[in-house]
């Protein structure tokens, strides 16, 4: 289990990881580019296009046979890979890679006409069918039998094969089973718990059993926290969150376990889902089961769309330790599962895939290559689009694959550090979200970009960190709703304000240890004597009721009662109206050079920014940079032994000018233009972009 992430944490395998990601060694390589590729729904005469077709655009590398277990095992334990071995060799003979998938991911019609028992059962007990995909219980030991025996015969067969560079476990584990509450979850529930707790004492103790009459006495009386009367236990849970993630990671296990025996040479990964979409996944403990970190991610319209994938791409890089990474999935235009589906404006293709390289990805894939005509997802983009290749997107797709050429000397770089952590905690993420809490309102994802936003907007540059991260080489730590703070935490807070560095933290804060129990003597508990101030109350805003503070800002959904400020803490910011008129708003304490700063109210991204602009008067490290053209710019840096890149994203919808070592640079409306010192790597940013 990977604790510790730091820049020089572990990852498996190092060497190969960059051998594997831009095949060039040690050193630069090739950036790669490509996309799922699912022949088996498309004729032959259709394979010979596309590999031509891949060529056109520059793919020199595709994940292969995701979805294929239906016909590569059309009945137990019979295996056809005829169909396989010829899409691989044609690809092979288009000089075109393949990440091979284990094709686990959705189990044939025939295996739960046999095993019904394999499908998952959700909180009410509804038994999930099968036809769409992933019906499988991540516990159920016979899906795990028939999972590996088809891993096992893949790898054999394919393990000395030149074109497979790297195997696919599974796809998005836990995408859509990552809860199943059925009697098998609930057995190896019980089985974790037994390892976690020891005895049925110490489980009764972390759950606070005592309240509603809820004392175990046997260990088979613990169940899911399925559908009760009402509030479930708030320890039961977390546990089950927990428990739930270490289930799929085993399936994880188990099938890279397989791989390492009979194909040791090829390296291993599955595509992690670091983003809003599937909150209960904690990949900072998933990270020390693949040789390279890869992730999907796909962009939520709206005006915050740009800055919400460079968040979650800056926190995968930070779980990839700083490596670079691979962007294994992500969509040409518009995807097929939301309310409204927009397609992707002109310039966004090729923005969205740079910002992802920027934050350190050495590879740009799609979900998909050529868009299906039939299934569910008929409607998502892809690569060769419906119209065909005279398209717009397949325009863009040719143009994205020359940029990428040109930016094969950026591969095996990494990200330059900066000097402003911005922490990123799971357990905090669900935790603070839960029933049954002072507010329903707050959403911590939404609170952690916000502060995000408002330092791009303040021209800083920043690493958004998980919280089991080292802190040590960061002047600022900013640690927004840290809900869940357990002793060793605090320790390691207490020390960036010791070590005479700032640590700026909010609302809803410090407020529970690891089993969601409340810290006592006033809010924010763990934090409290380290921020010298003490919370009495918690006063959550009802909607549309904003309340002013003094500097001008307009606090929503949360404020809070400061009934102390100790002595070395002084008042920033004062409530100007509502209940709380007069009492202090946000809070400094000082501590040798160090600095520990609240803020009791959700302030918003307007309100964190002149916050941050008023702390950057005397805190170095929190002052723009050079380059960030009023935040217009975010600025990001990966450096290799001899050279720094440096990444200018254009944030807005308007042409801006930086003044770089290179003289005047105009980055074009969402384009990203990357500076190797003097040389602007990218040839032409903007052709792309097509004027609206
Ligand atoms: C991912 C999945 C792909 C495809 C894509 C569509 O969740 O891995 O197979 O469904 O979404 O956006």
């Amino acid at each position: 289990m990977c604790t510790d992430l730091g820049y020089d944490g572990r990852m498996a395998a190092d060497e190969k990881t960059y051998r594997w990601v831009n095949d060039g060694e040690l050193g630069p390589g090739r950036m790669r580019y490509g996309a799922d590729y699912n022949p088996e729904q498309w004729s032959r005469d259709v394979w010979h296009e596309d590999v031509r077709l891949m060529r056109e655009a520059g793919v020199n590398i595709v994940s292969l046979g995701i979805f294929s277990w239906a016909l590569l095992e059309p009945r137990p334990g019979e295996f056809d890979f005829s169909w396989l071995d010829e899409v691989i060799e044609l690809l092979h003979a288009g000089s075109i890679d393949v990440d091979l998938a284990t094709a686990t991911a959705s189990p044939p019609p025939w295996m739960a006409q046999l095993h019904p028992e394999i499908l998952p059962q959700t909180i009410d007990g509804t038994v999930l069918s099968p036809g769409a995909r992933q019906h499988w219980r991540p516990t159920s030991p016979i899906f795990r039998e028939y999972a590996l025996r088809l891993v096992r015969a893949l790898g054999e067969r394919y393990a000395d094969h030149p074109a497979v560079v790297a195997w696919h476990i599974s796809n998005e584990l836990g995408c859509h089973n990552l809860y199943d509450f059925s009697d098998d979850a609930a057995r190896a529930f019980r089985v974790w718990l037994r390892s976690r707790y020891g005895t049925l004492d110490a489980l009764n103790a972390a759950w606070g059993t005592a309240f509603w009459s809820q004392h175990y006495t046997d260990w088979e009386q613990i169940l899911p926290p399925r559908v009760a009367p009402t509030q479930r236990n708030p320890g039961q849970q977390l546990d089950f969150t927990r428990f739930s993630n270490d289930a799929v990671r085993d399936h994880l296990r188990a099938e890279a376990a397989v791989l390492a025996e009979v194909s040791p040479g090829i390296p291993r990964t599955t595509n992690f889902m670091v983003a809003q979409n599937v909150r209960d996944i904690d990949y900072t403990t998933w990270v020390g089961d693949v040789d390279f970190v890869s992730n999907d991610h796909y962009l939520r319209p709206g005006e915050f769309g740009r800055d919400d994938l460079s968040f979650w791409a800056n926190l995968t890089g930070n779980i990839a330790g700083g490596r670079p990474w691979f962007l294994m999935e992500h969509a040409t235009s518009a995807v097929n599962w939301r309310e409204v589906n927009t397609p992707k404006r002109p310039g966004e293709l090729v923005r969205d895939a740079l910002t992802h390289v920027a934050h350190g990805a050495d590879a740009v894939c799609y979900f998909q290559w050529r868009q299906s005509r039939a299934g569910g997802e008929r409607y998502h983009s892809a690569m060769v689009p419906h119209a065909g290749p005279d398209s717009r997107v397949f325009r863009d797709v040719v143009g994205l694959g020359a940029q990428l050429k040109e930016l094969a000397p950026v591969t095996g770089s990494r990200r330059e550090r900066a000097r402003v952590a911005l922490v990123f905690d799971y357990e905090s993420w669900w935790v603070s979200e839960r029933d049954s809490h002072p507010t329903d309102e707050l959403r911590y994802d939404v609170e952690t970009l916000n502060w995000y936003r408002a330092l791009l907007d303040a021209g800083n540059r920043v690493d958004v960190l998980p919280a089991s991260a080292s802190f040590d080489d960061y002047d600022v730590v900013i640690a927004p709703m840290l809900h869940v703070v357990p002793d060793a935490l605090r320790t390691r807070l207490e020390a960036v304000v010791r070590g005479g560095r700032h640590l700026i933290t909010t609302f809803f804060s410090g407020i529970v240890d690891e089993h969601d129990r409340v810290w006592l003597g006033g809010y924010p508990g763990a934090l409290r004597d380290l921020l010298g101030i003490t919370v009495e109350e918690f006063v959550p805003l009802l909607p549309d009721a904003p309340v002013r503070l003094v500097s001008g800002a307009a606090a929503t959904q949360w404020t809070e009662r400061i009934v102390r400020v100790g002595v070395d803490a002084e008042v920033l910011d004062t409530y100007a109206d509502g209940d709380l008129a007069g009492a202090p708003a946000v809070t400094r304490r000082r501590v040798g050079d160090g600095t520990a700063t609240y803020v009791s109210a959700d302030l918003g991204r307007d309100g964190v920014r002149a916050l941050i602009e008023r702390l950057a008067a005397d805190t170095v490290a929190l002052q723009a940079h050079p380059l960030a053209a009023d935040g217009r710019l975010e600025v990001i840096v990966r450096e290799a032994s001899e050279q720094r890149f440096v990444f200018l994203a254009n944030r807005t919808d308007e042409p801006v000018v930086a003044a770089t070592e290179a003289g005047e640079v105009e980055v074009a409306p969402r384009a990203v233009v990357v500076l190797a010192g003097t040389q602007v790597l990218t040839a032409d940013p903007r052709r792309e972009v097509v004027p609206a």
